[in-house]
């Protein structure tokens, strides 16, 4: 079978692409905004792409046209806060991903725990596994009207781990815990690994 591109809708294109590169990773991105108030939610589109400097890249696509919480966040603070959150802790992470207005703080409202972080304005979510503080480094802007998103690129400036995740010089991820993305509401666990040598 084959599927020519331009067949198909952004929802479908989402669908397929998501769907095959896949698991992809869910970061819980935690976030303030000029009124104080703390915000979080799910983000699969999250990369790491550069190690000097270290830099992720996170794809933000638009709300009706406009502006995400953790968009109009990051663009006030201009840094972010990228949560890697166990598998016992996936469910509040989805829920944030609920329609909440901006006003509310998802993070208290899933059960969840924001604390102050070192170096950035936007807190770290205490249950995370690991939390990779990240001040804004630049911004792209893709495609128009609904179909508008943003790429934002991070600067990662201290990440902190949960003791036993970073042994030896490596992330153990029978002890991160970590939950990838399949599809729309699939996710699978990064306990079952093997090992290839080179
Ligand atoms: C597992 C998961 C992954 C998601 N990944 C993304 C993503 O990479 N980019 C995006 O724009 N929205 C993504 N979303 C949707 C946002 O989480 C959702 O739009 C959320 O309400 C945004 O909240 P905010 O307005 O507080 O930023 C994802 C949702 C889920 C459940």
């Amino acid at each position: 079978m084959k599927i020519e591109m331009n067949s198909l809708d952004a929802k479908q294109t989402h669908d397929l692409l998501t769907g095959s590169i896949a698991p992809l990773p869910i970061a819980l991105i935690s976030t303030v905004g000029e009124d104080g108030i703390y915000n979080a939610a799910p983000y699969s589109l999250v990369i790491p792409i550069s190690w000097k400097p270290p830099l992720v890249c996170v794809s933000i696509a638009s709300k009706k046209g406009g502006k995400k919480d953790t968009l109009m966040n990051i663009q006030f603070s201009k840094d972010f806060v990228i949560n890697i959150m166990g598998d016992d802790r996936i469910k509040p992470t989805i829920k944030t991903a609920g329609n909440y207005p901006s006003n509310v703080d998802e993070i208290e409202k899933v059960g969840l725990t924001a604390i102050t972080a070192e170096k950035v304005r936007s807190p770290l979510i205490k249950e995370a596994q690991v939390s990779i503080e990240c001040r804004l480094s630049q911004e792209m802007v893709l495609g128009e009207g609904e179909n508008i998103r943003w790429l934002i690129f991070g600067e990662v400036v201290l990440v902190h781990l949960k003791d036993g995740i970073w042994t030896s010089g490596k992330i153990d991820p029978a002890a991160l815990r970590a939950v990838g993305r399949m599809g729309d509401g699939i996710y699978c666990r990064s306990t079952d690994t093997f090992t290839l040598l080179m």
